[in-house]
């Protein structure tokens, strides 16, 4: 297991009772889902549009950070609508016999969601068109001379697309989805109304002080605030009294090797590998990956966002630069710092050489 899958704010790979508590905290309607205002006031109006129509809701293309309720809001547009959800992702078809056969089990207004819809394959993609376009696909039946090609009709259906990175989808995929919304990382206040509806479900008291650093250390993401709710949880049923407060809450954090910002550990190796190997940068992504052992795409997508966001990161065209705050959050001293201490040895040194 790679660090990736290991570390707390990872987004794959839950399974058992992870995955299903993870279902049960989902919201299931509209009026349940807290923040990404919006895209979801203007969601509203086309669902709304769409059912007073009869037609089936245009399709929609979420993109954003890991784990701000992409796939979450997917199902709640299913919902609303009152219709059948199919959930898959890009790497998952990897031929286009495997999209035919589930377009083709599709009602008219249902909702088909790929998630990481950039890692669709090319001829897959292809099929996509015609289908997200007229409803329709063209399959070629036989080999060689035989070979023919039928055209299959599809119900009216709704594709919901979510990926990291926007930028990644091809411009004719991007160009059919009607409606494009990008997905915020989440305010303390709307993490902490998160936390509070989870604890709930979850039947756990917490204190408003414990409820506040668990929003302030989940890095603008709800994934991230209900697993470290789990863990305090956890921590609290064996060792505490039964109520999580700011005492089980710290030292869960603590255990756990997340800072006062809601940083790990691989957080911090990447800026103090930036700073230290690097003067602070601009190092290139593809150097920090090597050095940290880590795939690039992951560094792109489930570290950078949060340590761009809090400002400990920039991207530049020449490569990443550790920022002054990333300095100061690793207590190291700062680049001007150091040259004027370098300065003060240099002049010392040249005082000593005059005299
Ligand atoms: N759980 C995860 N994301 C949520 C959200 N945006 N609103 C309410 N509950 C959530």
């Amino acid at each position: 297991m790679d660090e990736y899958e290991d570390r707390i704010i990872t987004s794959e790979h839950l399974d058992g009772d992870e995955a299903t508590e993870e279902q049960s905290l989902r919201p299931k309607r509209l009026s349940e889902y807290i923040g990404q205002k919006n895209v979801t006031e203007n969601l509203k109006i086309f669902i709304q549009a769409a059912q007073m129509r009869g037609e089936p809701l245009d399709h929609v293309l979420f993109y954003g950070p890991p784990g701000l309720g992409k796939t979450t809001l997917a199902g709640i547009i299913a919902y609303e609508l009152g219709v059948d959800l199919r959930i898959t992702s890009g790497p998952a078809i990897e031929r286009a016999g495997d999209l035919a056969a589930l377009l083709t089990n599709l009602n008219d207004n249902d909702v088909l969601f790929i998630d990481e819809i950039h890692r669709l394959n090319r001829s897959v993609e292809e099929v996509l068109y015609s289908a997200m376009e007229d409803y329709a696909i063209d399959i070629i039946i036989g080999k060689g001379p035989s070979a023919r090609s039928i055209r299959l009709d599809l119900g009216k259906f709704t594709l919901i697309g979510a990926t990291t990175r926007a930028g990644s989808l091809s411009a004719p995929l991007r160009d059919r989805f009607g409606v494009v919304s990008k997905f915020e990382m989440y305010k303390p206040d709307e993490l902490q109304s998160i936390l509070r509806r989870s604890a709930e479900l979850l039947r756990v008291e917490i204190d408003p002080q414990s409820q506040i650093e668990l929003a302030l250390r989940s890095r603008g993401t709800p994934r991230v605030a209900n697993r470290l709710l789990k863990r305090v949880r956890d921590f609290c049923q064996v060792r505490g009294s039964g109520k999580i407060d700011i005492e089980i809450t710290q030292s869960t954090l603590q255990s756990l090797g997340i800072d006062e910002k809601g940083l790990e550990g691989l957080d911090r190796d990447i800026l103090r590998l930036i700073i230290g190997r690097f003067g602070g940068g601009p190092v290139g992504i593809d150097t920090i990956a090597a050095a940290i052992g880590e795939e690039r795409v992951t560094i792109e997508d489930v570290y950078e966002p949060y340590l761009m966001q809090a400002g400990y990161l920039h991207r530049t065209q020449k490569g990443r630069v550790a920022s002054q705050s990333a300095y100061i959050h690793l207590g190291l001293p700062l680049p001007e710092e150091k040259e004027n201490a370098q300065m003060s040895i240099f002049e010392v040194t040249e005082d000593a050489a005059d005299r």
